[in-house]
């Protein structure tokens, strides 16, 4: 399979369907975004769910575009998956409910890896085995467990380091 690729895409990554693209956000995505958040957050049973559907619109809009590096994967228009990043840790990196198990996630954090070579790091919740099984696969490592007394949810998390071959970890 080929993958497109958007206008700031150098189509490097292991991009695939031809439907699909790798591109950076617009503000107008912000809506579809927030969708994908939203019907993520409501699949995952071991969290409480805090926020509402214009919760998570306001907050993609207000907080997540203006400050972070945000890319999507397009399949056919719609926003499916999509990856939020700052300086050298990953806020958010969601799959739509019906897209998660087809590649996108692998597509969207082999983006971050390329976007930030040093490395970065990420928090998720303990209990949340799927995205651990698929973080320990792409070679993260484990660095932190906390409690989650600190955490908006108050469940147990853990946090994630990548660091490029040679720079002393994994990847
Ligand atoms: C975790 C998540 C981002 C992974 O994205 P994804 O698109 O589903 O994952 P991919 O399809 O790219 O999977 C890449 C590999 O991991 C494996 N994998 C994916 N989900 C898995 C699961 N639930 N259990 C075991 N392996 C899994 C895939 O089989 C694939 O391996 P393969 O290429 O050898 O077949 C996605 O499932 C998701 O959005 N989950 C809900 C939100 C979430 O928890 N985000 C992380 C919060 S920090």
């Amino acid at each position: 399979m080929t993958y497109g690729c958007g206008s700031n895409s150098d189509c490097s990554s292991q991009l695939s369907r031809l439907e699909r693209v790798l591109r950076r956000a617009r503000s107008a995505d912000a809506d579809a975004i927030a969708a994908v958040l939203t019907a993520a957050r409501a699949e995952q049973a071991f969290i409480p769910l805090l926020h509402t559907p214009e919760d998570d619109r306001r907050f993609v809009t207000e907080r997540m575009l203006p400050a972070n590096e945000v890319w999507v994967v397009d399949e056919a228009g719609e926003v499916v998956g999509f990856a939020s990043f700052g300086h050298d840790r990953v806020g958010h990196l969601y799959v739509a409910p019906r897209a998660q198990g087809s590649g996108i996630g692998r597509v969207l954090l082999a983006k971050v890896k390329e976007r930030r070579p040093d490395g970065f790091t990420l928090w998720t919740h303990q209990p949340n085995a799927p995205a651990r099984t698929f973080y320990e696969r792409e070679g993260l490592a484990t660095v932190e467990f906390t409690d989650g007394s600190a955490n908006q949810e108050k469940v147990p998390d853990v946090r994630y380091e990548w660091r490029p071959r040679g720079r002393g970890a994994h990847g």
